[in-house]
């Protein structure tokens, strides 16, 4: 019998937490299979947490309920291990981050750590990024001039209105990028003045994909 798409999450937090280390201080990422991670911490005994350095609000707030001291990147370093889940993962492990708008903090955290897992359910496998469309976080008054920039690129912008990233930006979501090259795009994306991060995960790759329970070194390139 087929699993449906809770289970599959949940099958990829189990599975990532079978990997943390007694002691270990975590590099946490957002969204709803990382909920079901940080879940699974609670009331476990083979473990125990040191601290987590969190990548968004929403994640933050259920650490501490669990908890888990939420520690400051500065006063950490270098971390062991980043779990974070993503909207689109390809086969070399490059990514479609943001949907839940914590892409900066996301790829703060995610470059800081020495192994990046990547929890994800059967959907968001795919052949090449691109379906899912872009976030990028912009500093609000750049946000007309970013929109332009990406419709030269060959996108179309469409504004998130109502919603305010964490650290008080906006954010524009791209469709019709043609991502054959993401790693260009991930550049070219960066050079735009307003720009405060873009959701192409390609610099900072997944190490391991963990999908539905199932683990996957990505392939080279
Ligand atoms: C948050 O901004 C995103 O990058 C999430 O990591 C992504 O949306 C995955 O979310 P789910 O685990 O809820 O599918």
């Amino acid at each position: 019998m087929s699993m449906d798409i809770n289970a599959q999450k949940r099958a990829s937090a189990e599975r990532a937490f079978a990997e943390i280390e007694d002691g270990s201080i975590l590099g946490m990422g957002t969204g709803s299979t990382v909920d079901m991670l940080i879940e699974k911490l609670v009331g476990q005994s083979r473990i125990r947490i040191e601290g987590a350095v969190s990548s968004s609000e929403r994640s933050t707030q259920r650490l501490r309920e669990a908890g888990i001291e939420v520690l400051d990147l500065n006063s950490v370093g270098e971390l062991d291990l980043y779990i974070d889940g993503a909207d689109e993962c390809d086969p070399m492990g490059r990514l479609i981050k943001g949907g839940g708008a914590a892409l900066t903090r996301e790829k703060i955290v995610a470059s800081a750590s020495r192994r990046f897992l990547c929890i994800i359910d059967d959907s968001k496998e795919v052949s090449q990024l691109g379906a899912f469309p872009l976030p990028i976080e912009v500093i609000p008054m750049a946000r007309s001039l970013v929109g332009r920039a990406i419709v030269k690129l060959g996108g179309h912008p469409a504004w998130r209105q109502g919603v305010i990233s964490d650290n008080g930006n906006w954010i524009i979501d791209v469709h019709g990028l043609d991502l054959a090259d993401p790693d260009r795009i991930e550049s070219a994306i960066n050079q735009i003045p307003g720009v405060v991060a873009n959701g192409l995960f390609t610099q900072r790759r997944a190490d391991v994909v963990i999908t539905s329970g199932r683990w996957r070194e990505p392939s080279a390139g």
